[in-house]
Protein backbone atom coordinates (compact mmCIF):
# COMPACT_ATOMS: atom_id res chain seq x y z
CA UNK A 1 0.00 0.00 0.00
CA UNK A 2 1.17 3.49 -0.88
CA UNK A 3 2.09 4.90 2.88
CA UNK A 4 1.04 8.48 1.63
CA UNK A 5 -2.55 7.81 -0.06
CA UNK A 6 -4.97 10.13 0.82
CA UNK A 7 -7.17 8.14 1.89
CA UNK A 8 -5.01 6.80 4.71
CA UNK A 9 -5.85 7.94 8.37
CA UNK A 10 -3.66 10.64 8.80
CA UNK A 11 -3.42 9.80 12.84
CA UNK A 12 -6.06 12.91 13.71
CA UNK A 13 -6.41 16.75 12.54
CA UNK A 14 -3.28 18.92 12.43
CA UNK A 15 -3.36 21.52 15.33
CA UNK A 16 -1.67 24.57 15.52
CA UNK A 17 -1.94 28.81 15.03
CA UNK A 18 -2.18 28.17 10.75
CA UNK A 19 -4.99 25.59 10.87
CA UNK A 20 -7.89 28.31 11.57
CA UNK A 21 -5.60 31.36 10.60
CA UNK A 22 -6.52 34.37 8.77
CA UNK A 23 -3.88 35.58 6.54
CA UNK A 24 -3.45 38.96 4.72
CA UNK A 25 -1.58 38.81 1.57
CA UNK A 26 0.85 42.08 0.85
CA UNK A 27 1.72 43.03 -2.19
CA UNK A 28 5.05 45.16 -1.24
CA UNK A 29 5.26 47.10 -4.21
CA UNK A 30 1.36 48.34 -3.62
CA UNK A 31 0.92 48.28 -0.08
CA UNK A 32 2.79 51.43 1.37
CA UNK A 33 5.24 53.76 -0.25
CA UNK A 34 7.28 55.54 2.67
CA UNK A 35 10.22 56.95 0.37
CA UNK A 36 7.77 58.55 -2.08
CA UNK A 37 9.12 56.72 -5.41
CA UNK A 38 5.67 55.34 -6.24
CA UNK A 39 6.77 52.04 -5.30
CA UNK A 40 5.86 50.52 -2.02
CA UNK A 41 8.68 49.19 0.58
CA UNK A 42 9.10 47.57 3.94
CA UNK A 43 9.13 50.17 6.05
CA UNK A 44 6.15 51.38 4.62
CA UNK A 45 4.18 48.31 5.45
CA UNK A 46 6.10 48.26 8.70
CA UNK A 47 4.25 51.89 9.24
CA UNK A 48 1.09 50.12 8.28
CA UNK A 49 1.08 47.16 9.92
CA UNK A 50 -1.30 48.79 13.00
CA UNK A 51 -4.38 48.58 10.14
CA UNK A 52 -3.81 45.05 9.86
CA UNK A 53 -3.95 44.25 14.17
CA UNK A 54 -7.09 46.55 13.83
CA UNK A 55 -8.83 44.34 11.41
CA UNK A 56 -7.90 41.11 13.60
CA UNK A 57 -5.49 39.29 11.34
CA UNK A 58 -3.21 36.59 12.64
CA UNK A 59 -0.32 36.50 9.67
CA UNK A 60 1.00 38.59 6.98
CA UNK A 61 2.09 36.85 3.52
CA UNK A 62 4.71 38.77 1.68
CA UNK A 63 4.99 38.62 -2.16
CA UNK A 64 8.48 38.52 -3.36
CA UNK A 65 10.70 41.69 -1.64
CA UNK A 66 14.24 39.89 -2.62
CA UNK A 67 16.91 41.78 -5.51
CA UNK A 68 15.23 41.47 -8.48
CA UNK A 69 15.09 43.22 -12.37
CA UNK A 70 11.07 43.14 -11.49
CA UNK A 71 10.26 41.44 -15.10
CA UNK A 72 7.33 39.75 -13.33
CA UNK A 73 7.65 42.12 -10.15
CA UNK A 74 9.80 40.78 -8.25
CA UNK A 75 8.79 36.77 -9.17
CA UNK A 76 11.96 36.77 -10.77
CA UNK A 77 14.64 36.76 -8.18
CA UNK A 78 18.07 37.40 -8.69
CA UNK A 79 19.50 37.08 -5.11
CA UNK A 80 17.57 34.82 -2.24
CA UNK A 81 19.30 35.97 0.41
CA UNK A 82 18.77 40.09 0.27
CA UNK A 83 16.82 42.81 0.14
CA UNK A 84 15.41 44.54 -2.96
CA UNK A 85 17.08 48.09 -2.81
CA UNK A 86 13.93 49.63 -4.14
CA UNK A 87 11.85 47.78 -1.50
CA UNK A 88 14.32 48.31 2.18
CA UNK A 89 17.53 46.63 3.43
CA UNK A 90 17.88 43.14 5.08
CA UNK A 91 17.68 45.80 8.27
CA UNK A 92 14.30 46.69 7.42
CA UNK A 93 13.20 43.51 6.99
CA UNK A 94 14.55 42.01 10.29
CA UNK A 95 12.50 45.14 11.59
CA UNK A 96 9.40 44.23 9.77
CA UNK A 97 9.37 40.82 10.73
CA UNK A 98 10.35 42.01 14.92
CA UNK A 99 7.45 44.95 14.55
CA UNK A 100 4.64 41.55 13.42
CA UNK A 101 5.60 39.71 16.37
CA UNK A 102 5.45 42.61 18.62
CA UNK A 103 1.34 42.88 17.53
CA UNK A 104 0.72 39.14 17.84
CA UNK A 105 0.88 38.50 13.98
CA UNK A 106 3.11 35.93 12.46
CA UNK A 107 4.88 36.64 8.73
CA UNK A 108 5.26 34.47 5.96
CA UNK A 109 7.29 34.98 3.19
CA UNK A 110 7.04 34.17 -0.72
CA UNK A 111 9.80 31.43 -1.72
CA UNK A 112 10.18 30.81 -5.35
CA UNK A 113 11.98 27.89 -6.10
CA UNK A 114 10.68 26.75 -9.52
CA UNK A 115 12.98 29.16 -11.71
CA UNK A 116 15.12 32.34 -10.88
CA UNK A 117 15.68 35.72 -12.43
CA UNK A 118 17.98 35.73 -15.45
CA UNK A 119 20.22 38.23 -13.65
CA UNK A 120 21.09 35.41 -10.73
CA UNK A 121 24.79 34.65 -10.62
CA UNK A 122 24.04 31.00 -11.56
CA UNK A 123 22.31 32.10 -14.55
CA UNK A 124 25.00 34.36 -15.66
CA UNK A 125 27.76 31.62 -14.76
CA UNK A 126 25.32 29.32 -16.88
CA UNK A 127 25.12 31.76 -19.73
CA UNK A 128 29.20 31.86 -19.83
CA UNK A 129 29.69 28.41 -19.29
CA UNK A 130 29.62 25.65 -21.84
CA UNK A 131 27.13 23.41 -22.79
CA UNK A 132 26.63 20.33 -20.71
CA UNK A 133 28.90 22.07 -17.90
CA UNK A 134 28.02 21.67 -14.15
CA UNK A 135 26.43 25.89 -14.27
CA UNK A 136 24.41 25.10 -17.38
CA UNK A 137 23.31 21.40 -15.55
CA UNK A 138 21.23 23.61 -12.58
CA UNK A 139 18.48 25.07 -15.17
CA UNK A 140 16.99 22.90 -18.15
CA UNK A 141 19.60 23.48 -21.16
CA UNK A 142 18.93 21.85 -24.13
CA UNK A 143 19.82 21.40 -27.95
CA UNK A 144 17.00 22.01 -30.06
CA UNK A 145 15.62 20.10 -33.00
CA UNK A 146 15.73 20.28 -36.41
CA UNK A 147 18.87 20.11 -38.70
CA UNK A 148 20.53 22.89 -37.26
CA UNK A 149 19.05 23.14 -33.81
CA UNK A 150 16.59 26.11 -34.56
CA UNK A 151 13.73 24.76 -33.49
CA UNK A 152 12.67 24.46 -29.41
CA UNK A 153 13.01 21.42 -28.02
CA UNK A 154 9.88 20.65 -27.46
CA UNK A 155 6.22 22.12 -28.18
CA UNK A 156 5.67 23.56 -24.39
CA UNK A 157 4.43 26.91 -23.92
CA UNK A 158 4.96 29.73 -21.85
CA UNK A 159 2.46 30.71 -19.12
CA UNK A 160 2.62 33.98 -20.34
CA UNK A 161 2.39 33.54 -23.55
CA UNK A 162 4.95 32.08 -26.44
CA UNK A 163 7.19 29.21 -26.28
CA UNK A 164 8.41 28.04 -23.09
CA UNK A 165 11.96 27.97 -24.60
CA UNK A 166 14.45 30.63 -25.43
CA UNK A 167 17.50 30.27 -27.49
CA UNK A 168 20.94 31.19 -26.35
CA UNK A 169 24.18 32.62 -28.37
CA UNK A 170 25.49 29.01 -28.25
CA UNK A 171 22.96 27.56 -29.96
CA UNK A 172 21.33 26.18 -27.13
CA UNK A 173 18.02 26.60 -25.35
CA UNK A 174 16.59 27.43 -21.76
CA UNK A 175 13.43 26.35 -20.98
CA UNK A 176 11.02 29.04 -18.94
CA UNK A 177 7.40 28.27 -17.71
CA UNK A 178 7.06 31.97 -17.59
CA UNK A 179 8.52 34.86 -18.96
CA UNK A 180 12.40 34.79 -20.49
CA UNK A 181 13.46 36.47 -17.75
CA UNK A 182 12.53 33.61 -15.32
CA UNK A 183 14.92 30.63 -16.44
CA UNK A 184 13.60 27.31 -15.02
CA UNK A 185 15.94 25.71 -12.32
CA UNK A 186 16.52 21.81 -12.77
CA UNK A 187 15.79 20.22 -9.57
CA UNK A 188 17.19 16.73 -10.33
CA UNK A 189 20.27 18.31 -9.17
CA UNK A 190 21.11 17.83 -5.91
CA UNK A 191 23.16 21.46 -6.00
CA UNK A 192 19.64 22.81 -6.46
CA UNK A 193 18.22 20.76 -3.92
CA UNK A 194 20.94 21.96 -1.31
CA UNK A 195 20.94 25.31 -1.80
CA UNK A 196 17.33 25.87 -1.12
CA UNK A 197 17.34 24.15 1.64
CA UNK A 198 20.13 26.52 2.43
CA UNK A 199 17.80 29.68 1.88
CA UNK A 200 15.13 28.37 3.72
CA UNK A 201 17.07 27.68 7.11
CA UNK A 202 18.36 31.80 6.07
CA UNK A 203 15.01 33.01 6.54
CA UNK A 204 13.90 30.67 9.70
CA UNK A 205 16.87 31.63 11.24
CA UNK A 206 15.77 35.19 10.69
CA UNK A 207 12.48 34.18 12.45
CA UNK A 208 9.98 34.47 8.98
CA UNK A 209 7.02 32.03 10.61
CA UNK A 210 6.67 30.49 6.87
CA UNK A 211 6.69 30.13 3.31
CA UNK A 212 4.49 30.20 0.83
CA UNK A 213 5.42 27.86 -2.09
CA UNK A 214 5.39 29.55 -5.93
CA UNK A 215 4.18 27.49 -8.64
CA UNK A 216 4.62 24.77 -6.04
CA UNK A 217 3.64 21.81 -8.63
CA UNK A 218 6.00 22.80 -11.50
CA UNK A 219 9.25 22.48 -9.70
CA UNK A 220 9.65 18.55 -11.62
CA UNK A 221 9.40 18.15 -14.76
CA UNK A 222 8.53 14.71 -16.50
CA UNK A 223 11.78 13.09 -17.37
CA UNK A 224 11.62 13.26 -21.46
CA UNK A 225 10.10 16.56 -21.62
CA UNK A 226 7.38 15.28 -23.94
CA UNK A 227 5.42 16.95 -26.19
CA UNK A 228 2.21 18.21 -24.96
CA UNK A 229 -0.36 18.87 -27.41
CA UNK A 230 -3.00 20.12 -25.06
CA UNK A 231 -3.84 23.64 -24.37
CA UNK A 232 -1.60 24.30 -21.52
CA UNK A 233 -2.59 26.65 -18.52
CA UNK A 234 -0.76 26.95 -15.54
CA UNK A 235 -3.76 24.77 -14.17
CA UNK A 236 -3.49 21.02 -13.68
CA UNK A 237 -6.77 19.80 -13.82
CA UNK A 238 -8.78 16.90 -14.41
CA UNK A 239 -11.89 15.52 -12.47
CA UNK A 240 -9.94 12.14 -11.89
CA UNK A 241 -7.47 12.10 -9.51
CA UNK A 242 -5.20 9.69 -11.36
CA UNK A 243 -5.69 11.10 -14.44
CA UNK A 244 -2.26 11.74 -16.73
CA UNK A 245 -1.07 15.09 -16.24
CA UNK A 246 0.57 17.64 -18.27
CA UNK A 247 4.59 16.95 -17.96
CA UNK A 248 5.35 20.25 -16.83
CA UNK A 249 3.03 20.59 -14.13
CA UNK A 250 1.80 17.78 -10.92
CA UNK A 251 4.57 15.34 -11.57
CA UNK A 252 5.36 13.13 -8.77
CA UNK A 253 8.47 13.63 -7.66
CA UNK A 254 7.76 17.52 -6.30
CA UNK A 255 6.37 15.73 -3.12
CA UNK A 256 9.87 14.57 -1.84
CA UNK A 257 11.68 18.23 -2.39
CA UNK A 258 8.64 19.17 0.25
CA UNK A 259 9.31 16.31 2.27
CA UNK A 260 12.77 17.22 2.78
CA UNK A 261 11.68 20.92 3.45
CA UNK A 262 8.93 19.73 5.86
CA UNK A 263 11.58 18.13 7.75
CA UNK A 264 13.79 20.96 8.29
CA UNK A 265 10.77 23.09 9.09
CA UNK A 266 10.15 20.64 11.84
CA UNK A 267 13.42 20.97 13.33
CA UNK A 268 12.54 24.42 14.51
CA UNK A 269 10.55 25.92 17.06
CA UNK A 270 7.48 28.00 16.31
CA UNK A 271 4.93 26.01 14.39
CA UNK A 272 6.46 26.95 11.09
CA UNK A 273 4.34 26.59 8.14
CA UNK A 274 4.60 25.93 4.39
CA UNK A 275 1.93 26.94 1.82
CA UNK A 276 1.54 25.67 -1.84
CA UNK A 277 0.53 27.66 -4.46
CA UNK A 278 -0.33 24.36 -6.68
CA UNK A 279 -2.89 25.12 -9.36
CA UNK A 280 -3.85 21.66 -9.35
CA UNK A 281 -7.52 20.01 -9.42
CA UNK A 282 -9.15 18.26 -8.15
CA UNK A 283 -9.22 18.44 -4.63
CA UNK A 284 -8.07 15.27 -3.99
CA UNK A 285 -5.12 15.91 -5.97
CA UNK A 286 -3.98 18.99 -4.33
CA UNK A 287 -4.76 17.13 -1.22
CA UNK A 288 -1.71 15.27 -1.74
CA UNK A 289 0.92 18.12 -1.11
CA UNK A 290 -0.93 18.99 2.35
CA UNK A 291 -0.20 15.17 3.60
CA UNK A 292 1.01 14.91 7.56
CA UNK A 293 4.53 14.90 6.06
CA UNK A 294 4.18 17.69 3.79
CA UNK A 295 3.35 21.30 3.65
CA UNK A 296 0.78 22.59 5.84
CA UNK A 297 -1.70 24.50 3.46
CA UNK A 298 -2.28 24.33 -0.08
CA UNK A 299 -4.50 27.21 -1.62
CA UNK A 300 -7.84 26.75 -2.51
CA UNK A 301 -8.33 27.95 -5.98
CA UNK A 302 -10.92 25.36 -7.30
CA UNK A 303 -12.78 27.50 -4.25
CA UNK A 304 -11.46 31.04 -5.58
CA UNK A 305 -12.64 29.90 -9.49
CA UNK A 306 -16.61 28.27 -8.59
CA UNK A 307 -19.66 30.18 -9.83
CA UNK A 308 -21.48 32.79 -7.81
CA UNK A 309 -24.56 29.66 -7.37
CA UNK A 310 -25.74 27.92 -4.35
CA UNK A 311 -24.92 24.39 -5.77
CA UNK A 312 -21.68 25.37 -7.17
CA UNK A 313 -20.89 26.57 -4.06
CA UNK A 314 -21.91 23.93 -1.91
CA UNK A 315 -20.77 21.03 -4.53
CA UNK A 316 -16.43 23.00 -4.04
CA UNK A 317 -16.74 23.57 -0.02
CA UNK A 318 -18.26 20.03 0.26
CA UNK A 319 -15.10 18.39 -2.19
CA UNK A 320 -12.44 21.01 -0.31
CA UNK A 321 -13.95 19.93 3.36
CA UNK A 322 -13.63 15.86 2.34
CA UNK A 323 -10.85 16.12 0.49
CA UNK A 324 -7.90 17.80 3.26
CA UNK A 325 -9.91 15.59 6.22
CA UNK A 326 -8.59 12.69 4.42
CA UNK A 327 -5.15 13.89 4.91
CA UNK A 328 -5.65 15.59 8.41
CA UNK A 329 -4.75 19.19 6.60
CA UNK A 330 -6.87 22.29 7.09
CA UNK A 331 -8.86 23.45 4.35
CA UNK A 332 -8.12 26.72 3.36
CA UNK A 333 -10.29 28.88 1.32
CA UNK A 334 -9.43 32.26 -0.72
CA UNK A 335 -11.15 34.64 -3.20
CA UNK A 336 -8.38 37.46 -4.31
CA UNK A 337 -4.96 37.79 -4.95
CA UNK A 338 -1.82 39.30 -7.26
CA UNK A 339 -2.76 37.05 -10.31
CA UNK A 340 -6.71 37.14 -10.59
CA UNK A 341 -9.07 39.89 -11.08
CA UNK A 342 -10.66 41.02 -7.43
CA UNK A 343 -13.34 39.53 -6.35
CA UNK A 344 -15.63 42.23 -5.99
CA UNK A 345 -14.91 42.69 -10.20
CA UNK A 346 -14.92 39.05 -10.87
CA UNK A 347 -18.39 38.73 -9.34
CA UNK A 348 -20.02 41.50 -11.08
CA UNK A 349 -19.61 39.43 -14.34
CA UNK A 350 -22.41 37.33 -15.81
CA UNK A 351 -22.21 34.29 -13.49
CA UNK A 352 -20.34 31.50 -16.17
CA UNK A 353 -18.13 34.11 -17.53
CA UNK A 354 -15.19 31.92 -17.87
CA UNK A 355 -11.75 33.00 -15.73
CA UNK A 356 -11.03 36.44 -17.20
CA UNK A 357 -7.16 37.14 -17.43
CA UNK A 358 -7.41 41.08 -16.92
CA UNK A 359 -10.09 43.21 -17.90
CA UNK A 360 -9.22 46.29 -20.12
CA UNK A 361 -11.27 49.24 -21.23
CA UNK A 362 -12.81 47.65 -24.08
CA UNK A 363 -14.08 44.23 -22.65
CA UNK A 364 -17.15 43.52 -21.01
CA UNK A 365 -16.91 45.74 -17.55
CA UNK A 366 -18.42 44.13 -14.68
CA UNK A 367 -21.28 45.77 -12.51
CA UNK A 368 -19.66 47.53 -9.89
CA UNK A 369 -22.84 47.42 -7.67
CA UNK A 370 -23.57 43.66 -8.12
CA UNK A 371 -19.98 42.79 -7.98
CA UNK A 372 -19.40 44.94 -4.23
CA UNK A 373 -22.67 43.28 -3.32
CA UNK A 374 -21.60 39.73 -3.99
CA UNK A 375 -18.02 40.14 -2.97
CA UNK A 376 -18.94 40.91 0.19
CA UNK A 377 -21.77 38.22 0.74
CA UNK A 378 -18.84 36.03 -0.39
CA UNK A 379 -16.34 36.96 1.59
CA UNK A 380 -19.03 36.27 5.20
CA UNK A 381 -19.96 33.29 3.85
CA UNK A 382 -15.84 32.57 2.88
CA UNK A 383 -15.16 33.37 6.67
CA UNK A 384 -17.76 31.59 8.14
CA UNK A 385 -15.99 28.21 6.43
CA UNK A 386 -13.89 25.94 9.31
CA UNK A 387 -10.04 26.12 7.82
CA UNK A 388 -7.88 29.28 6.96
CA UNK A 389 -8.64 32.19 4.90
CA UNK A 390 -6.57 34.49 2.65
CA UNK A 391 -7.45 38.37 2.40
CA UNK A 392 -5.60 40.28 -0.30
CA UNK A 393 -4.51 43.43 0.33
CA UNK A 394 -7.60 46.02 -0.23
CA UNK A 395 -10.63 43.14 -0.70
CA UNK A 396 -10.91 45.24 3.00
CA UNK A 397 -11.87 48.20 1.47
CA UNK A 398 -13.97 46.68 -1.65
CA UNK A 399 -11.78 47.19 -3.87
CA UNK A 400 -12.60 46.63 -7.49
CA UNK A 401 -10.56 45.42 -10.25
CA UNK A 402 -8.89 48.87 -12.19
CA UNK A 403 -10.49 47.89 -15.50
CA UNK A 404 -9.67 50.83 -17.26
CA UNK A 405 -5.87 50.80 -17.01
CA UNK A 406 -4.20 52.46 -20.33
CA UNK A 407 -2.76 49.77 -22.05
CA UNK A 408 0.85 51.79 -22.49
CA UNK A 409 1.27 51.53 -18.50
CA UNK A 410 0.73 47.95 -17.82
CA UNK A 411 3.33 45.99 -17.13
CA UNK A 412 2.25 42.34 -16.56
CA UNK A 413 4.94 40.16 -18.97
CA UNK A 414 1.36 38.48 -19.68
CA UNK A 415 0.54 41.71 -22.03
CA UNK A 416 3.28 41.98 -24.35
CA UNK A 417 4.12 37.93 -24.32
CA UNK A 418 0.67 37.10 -25.11
CA UNK A 419 0.81 39.74 -28.18
CA UNK A 420 -2.00 41.96 -26.65
CA UNK A 421 -4.44 39.30 -26.05
CA UNK A 422 -4.52 39.05 -22.57
CA UNK A 423 -4.54 42.22 -20.62
CA UNK A 424 -2.59 40.24 -17.67
CA UNK A 425 -2.93 41.09 -14.04
CA UNK A 426 -1.90 44.72 -13.28
CA UNK A 427 -5.42 45.44 -12.56
CA UNK A 428 -5.42 43.55 -9.38
CA UNK A 429 -2.10 45.27 -8.26
CA UNK A 430 -2.77 49.32 -7.91
CA UNK A 431 -1.46 50.74 -4.97
CA UNK A 432 -3.93 51.01 -2.63
CA UNK A 433 -6.02 54.08 -1.18
CA UNK A 434 -5.40 55.07 2.38
CA UNK A 435 -7.10 58.81 2.72
CA UNK A 436 -8.83 59.89 0.38
CA UNK A 437 -7.95 63.45 0.31
CA UNK A 438 -3.78 62.69 0.07
CA UNK A 439 -1.62 62.66 -2.67
CA UNK A 440 -1.68 59.09 -4.00
CA UNK A 441 -4.72 58.90 -1.56
CA UNK A 442 -2.33 58.08 0.98
CA UNK A 443 -0.01 55.31 -0.89
CA UNK A 444 2.78 57.06 -0.48
CA UNK A 445 3.96 61.03 0.71
CA UNK A 446 3.94 61.67 -2.90
CA UNK A 447 1.59 61.43 -6.21
CA UNK A 448 3.66 58.88 -7.76
CA UNK A 449 2.29 55.07 -7.84
CA UNK A 450 4.04 52.81 -10.31
CA UNK A 451 -0.30 51.96 -11.51
CA UNK A 452 -2.03 55.32 -11.61
CA UNK A 453 -4.84 55.10 -9.27
CA UNK A 454 -8.31 55.81 -10.66
CA UNK A 455 -10.45 58.90 -9.34
CA UNK A 456 -13.07 56.69 -7.83
CA UNK A 457 -9.96 54.88 -5.31
CA UNK A 458 -11.46 58.07 -3.13
CA UNK A 459 -14.39 56.75 -2.14
CA UNK A 460 -13.00 53.20 -0.97
CA UNK A 461 -10.42 54.96 0.72
CA UNK A 462 -9.55 53.38 4.69
CA UNK A 463 -10.16 56.51 5.98
CA UNK A 464 -13.71 57.12 4.47
CA UNK A 465 -14.72 53.54 5.60
CA UNK A 466 -13.01 53.43 9.05
CA UNK A 467 -15.56 53.67 11.93
CA UNK A 468 -18.48 53.82 9.09
CA UNK A 469 -21.65 51.50 9.67
CA UNK A 470 -22.08 49.48 6.75
CA UNK A 471 -18.81 49.91 5.17
CA UNK A 472 -16.66 46.88 3.77
CA UNK A 473 -13.96 47.63 5.94
CA UNK A 474 -16.14 47.47 9.04
CA UNK A 475 -17.90 44.36 7.53
CA UNK A 476 -14.09 42.64 6.93
CA UNK A 477 -13.44 43.93 10.92
CA UNK A 478 -16.29 43.12 12.72
CA UNK A 479 -16.85 39.11 11.07
CA UNK A 480 -12.94 38.72 11.89
CA UNK A 481 -13.80 39.85 15.60
CA UNK A 482 -16.96 37.19 15.58
CA UNK A 483 -14.71 34.59 13.70
CA UNK A 484 -12.29 34.42 16.15
CA UNK A 485 -14.90 34.65 19.36
CA UNK A 486 -17.20 32.05 17.81
CA UNK A 487 -14.17 29.76 17.16
CA UNK A 488 -15.24 29.60 13.37
CA UNK A 489 -12.13 28.85 12.03
CA UNK A 490 -11.28 25.60 14.03
CA UNK A 491 -15.22 24.32 14.06
CA UNK A 492 -16.98 22.11 11.78
CA UNK A 493 -19.38 22.84 9.32
CA UNK A 494 -23.22 20.98 9.36
CA UNK A 495 -25.34 21.41 6.74
CA UNK A 496 -28.36 22.53 7.31
CA UNK A 497 -30.14 23.31 3.98
CA UNK A 498 -28.85 23.56 0.86
CA UNK A 499 -30.18 24.02 -2.87
CA UNK A 500 -30.58 25.70 -5.75
CA UNK A 501 -30.69 29.23 -4.03
CA UNK A 502 -29.87 29.04 -0.43
CA UNK A 503 -26.82 28.13 1.16
CA UNK A 504 -27.70 27.20 4.58
CA UNK A 505 -24.87 25.73 7.72
CA UNK A 506 -23.97 25.89 11.46
CA UNK A 507 -20.40 26.19 12.56
CA UNK A 508 -20.11 26.40 16.57
CA UNK A 509 -23.16 28.90 17.98
CA UNK A 510 -23.90 30.05 14.43
CA UNK A 511 -26.28 29.37 11.41
CA UNK A 512 -24.94 31.04 8.17
CA UNK A 513 -27.56 31.67 5.43
CA UNK A 514 -26.75 32.69 1.87
CA UNK A 515 -29.51 34.04 -0.49
CA UNK A 516 -28.53 33.28 -3.82
CA UNK A 517 -32.02 33.25 -5.19
CA UNK A 518 -34.23 36.02 -6.68
CA UNK A 519 -36.53 36.55 -3.89
CA UNK A 520 -35.90 37.30 -0.32
CA UNK A 521 -35.77 34.67 1.97
CA UNK A 522 -36.53 34.26 6.07
CA UNK A 523 -34.04 33.23 8.68
CA UNK A 524 -35.28 30.10 10.73
CA UNK A 525 -38.23 31.15 13.27
CA UNK A 526 -36.53 32.85 16.75
CA UNK A 527 -32.95 33.45 15.73
CA UNK A 528 -31.25 36.65 15.99
CA UNK A 529 -28.79 37.94 13.30
CA UNK A 530 -25.49 39.00 14.47
CA UNK A 531 -23.84 40.44 11.49
CA UNK A 532 -24.89 40.24 7.40
CA UNK A 533 -23.56 41.45 4.45
CA UNK A 534 -26.17 43.97 3.76
CA UNK A 535 -29.17 45.45 4.70
CA UNK A 536 -31.96 42.76 5.73
CA UNK A 537 -35.50 43.35 4.26
CA UNK A 538 -37.44 43.76 6.65
CA UNK A 539 -36.48 40.05 8.82
CA UNK A 540 -35.98 38.69 4.91
CA UNK A 541 -32.22 37.84 3.57
CA UNK A 542 -31.78 39.47 0.03
CA UNK A 543 -30.56 38.30 -2.91
CA UNK A 544 -26.76 38.12 -2.60
CA UNK A 545 -26.93 38.48 0.77
CA UNK A 546 -25.01 36.38 3.55
CA UNK A 547 -26.58 36.38 7.13
CA UNK A 548 -24.33 35.06 10.46
CA UNK A 549 -26.90 34.70 13.07
CA UNK A 550 -27.24 33.01 16.91
CA UNK A 551 -28.69 29.71 16.96
C1 LIG B 1 3.00 32.51 -9.33
C2 LIG B 1 2.85 33.93 -8.87
C3 LIG B 1 2.76 34.81 -10.07
C4 LIG B 1 4.03 34.67 -10.88
C5 LIG B 1 4.29 33.22 -11.23
C6 LIG B 1 5.71 33.03 -11.70
O1 LIG B 1 1.88 32.05 -10.01
O2 LIG B 1 1.77 34.05 -8.00
O3 LIG B 1 2.54 36.15 -9.73
O4 LIG B 1 3.92 35.42 -12.06
O5 LIG B 1 4.15 32.39 -10.11
O6 LIG B 1 6.61 33.17 -10.64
Amino acid sequence: MNTHDPQEPSGGPATGWWTEAVIYQIYPRSFADSDGDGIGDLPGITARLGHLADLGVDAVWLSPFYPSPQADAGYDVADYRDVEPLFGTLADADRLIADAHARGMRVIVDLVPNHTSSAHAWFRAALAAAPGSPERQRYVFRDGLGPDGAQPPNDWQSTFGGPAWTRVDDGQWYLHLFDTAQPDLNWDNPEVRAEFLDVLRFWLDRGVDGFRVDVAHGLVKQADLANWQEPQEILSSGQEVDKPRPPMWDQEGVHDIYRDWRRLLDGYDGERILVAEAWVEPAERLARYVRPDEMHQAFNFEYLLAAWTAPAQYAVITRSLEATDAVGAPTTWVLSNHDVVRHASRLGLPVGTPRPNGIGVDDPQPDAALGLRRARAATLLMLALPGSAYLYQGEELGLPEHTSLPDEVRQDPTWERSGHTERGRDGCRVPIPWEADAPSYGFGPTDASWLPQPPLWAEYALDRQRDVPGSTYELYRTALRLRREHGLGRGTLRWLASGDEVLHFGNGPLGVLTNFGTASVPLPDGVEPLHASGPLDGGLVPTDVTVWYRA
